[in-house]
């Protein structure tokens, strides 16, 4: 099981451009390979969780030319998918496993879907009952509707739905499906939640129409193809975020992220908490992208996260308790009872491995209170197969008072592939300015320690 062995830094320097958005790159080749011609998708994220869905589109009839692992066009079903031979394999994502549930549902075939481990645990009965409503079969073989999934697709209904969690994944399941049915299809959303969806299907030509808590969506038209490029990822981008704002003398500049805003809440948040980021929108086609920049890291004080701006920082929620951590006084994280349900039980994995590094805090049923500002422990912690787990602590490890290992990190290849070899480059950067190194020796350096491609 791969482990990754982390120092503490002094001196944080880094210009990054972190890889292709991960919700957006599983929608680029689901709805590009459904719409009608070909698609060019750049920027793609190669990452496990992106792969699946790849993979799961071709099973299903979609035919690719590979320019490159980020860069391909896709050759569009015209909203006629090709029954698969076998059940498609999920992998370790819950995106993968619920949008292909709602595109499935429309289509004249049987789909089994499944997952790993951590897949197999996750909740389906959000996306069984409105699907189930619209007029597909869904029946799930694990206890208490957990995947593995069938869904036997058929001419389906438009519905009017009331979302009971926040969830963009339920949304765009139901988004698919009513693309397929002509009439109204209507979904309210208790909060905003990532409008990924949304903004690509009136890009290749949907007519869909969406306010706060509403979208409605005409469904029975054809999609398009058209170019999709994909931005960075800003929850990749969060990792260094944090990192650099918790860092006094800090400097870290991002380029190419992805700014749309049902995404950067974490920006906010760290501002409440006293750090400065320059924000640069340049180029918005379907989605926004540009420039983060932080000029100088300093101390984080302690703030209060939840209500509304929950689920647009969800999955950065692991790394704000670590800045939580790193900040003066307390954080109260609340409001994310969703986290139980993600790749892991993540305010369990999070209090339980904060502790281990000599952070006090208090567990919750819907988030935390971390006592932050005491000296952080070096500690040896699992990722329990939970990629954001896995970096959040591996930033957390950066700030310790010795060298810490972070254990079973296969998993971060399901969203970042290349955490490792940017998380290299900043140690490398970190020994340049110890030593005050020439730019040839860093280089030799950063060589020299750059983890093999796998
Ligand atoms: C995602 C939505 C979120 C998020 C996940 C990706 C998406 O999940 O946590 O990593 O691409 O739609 P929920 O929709 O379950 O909140």
């Amino acid at each position: 099981m791969a482990q990754l062995r982390v120092h503490p830094v002094r001196h944080f320097t880094a210009e990054l451009a972190v890889p292709g958005d991960k919700s957006i790159s599983h929608r680029a080749v689901m709805l590009g390979g459904f719409a009608d011609g070909e698609t060019r998708v750049t920027g793609f994220l190669p990452s496990e969780d992106c792969l699946a869905s790849l993979a799961a589109m071709q099973a299903l009839g979609v035919t690719t030319e590979t320019i490159d692992r980020t860069d391909f066009i896709l050759r569009g079903r015209g909203g006629k998918l090709r029954a698969p031979l076998e059940s498609l394999d999920c992998g370790n994502s819950g995106t993968t496993i619920r949008l292909l549930a709602g595109l499935v549902a429309g289509q004249p075939f049987t789909t089994r879907l499944f997952g790993d481990a951590s897949l197999s645990r996750r909740p389906m009965k959000r996306i069984v009952d409105p699907l189930t409503q619209m007029g597909a079969t869904l029946s799930c073989e694990g206890a208490n509707q957990r995947p593995p999934l069938t869904v036997t697709g058929a001419a389906l209904q438009p519905i009017h739905y009331q979302m009971p969690v926040a969830s963009a994944q339920l949304k765009s399941a139901i988004l698919l499906a009513g693309l397929q049915t002509p009439g109204l299809t209507v979904v309210e959303q208790p909060a905003v939640c990532r409008d990924h969806t949304e903004r690509m299907l009136r890009h290749l030509g949907a007519s869909l129409r969406a306010g706060e808590h509403r979208v409605e969506l005409y469904g029975g038209g054809r999609l398009t193809g058209r170019d999709l490029p994909v931005p960075g990822d800003f929850s990749s981008a969060a990792f260094w975020l944090v990192a650099a704002a918790a860092l006094p003398g800090a400097r870290l500049t991002l380029t190419g992220v992805g700014l749309n805003p049902t995404r950067t809440a974490l920006l906010n948040v760290l501002t409440r908490m006293g750090a400065a980021i320059k924000e640069n929108i340049e180029r918005d086609d379907f989605e926004p992208r540009g420039m983060l920049r932080i000029e100088e890291g300093g101390r984080l004080k302690g703030v209060t996260v939840g209500g509304a701006e929950i689920p647009n920082l969800i999955d950065e929620l692991p790394v704000i308790a670590v800045a939580g951590a790193l900040a003066d006084g307390d954080t109260v994280i609340k409001d994310a009872r969703e986290l139980r349900v993600k790749e892991s039980d993540r305010i369990a994995t999070v209090a339980r491995h904060l502790r281990e590094f000599g952070v006090s805090v208090e567990e919750q049923p819907d988030g935390m209170v971390i006592h932050g500002g005491s000296p952080i422990r070096a500690a040896r912690v699992t990722s329990h197969g939970d990629h954001r787990i896995a970096m959040a602590f591996s930033i957390l490890a950066l700030f310790a008072d010795g060298p810490s290992l972070i254990e079973d990190t296969d998993c971060i290849k399901t969203s970042y592939p290349t955490f490792e070899e940017h998380l290299a480059s900043i140690l490398a950067n970190d020994l340049a300015g110890k030593f005050r190194f020439g730019a040839s020796l860093v280089n030799k350096v950063k060589q020299l320690i750059k983890p093999k491609q796998k």
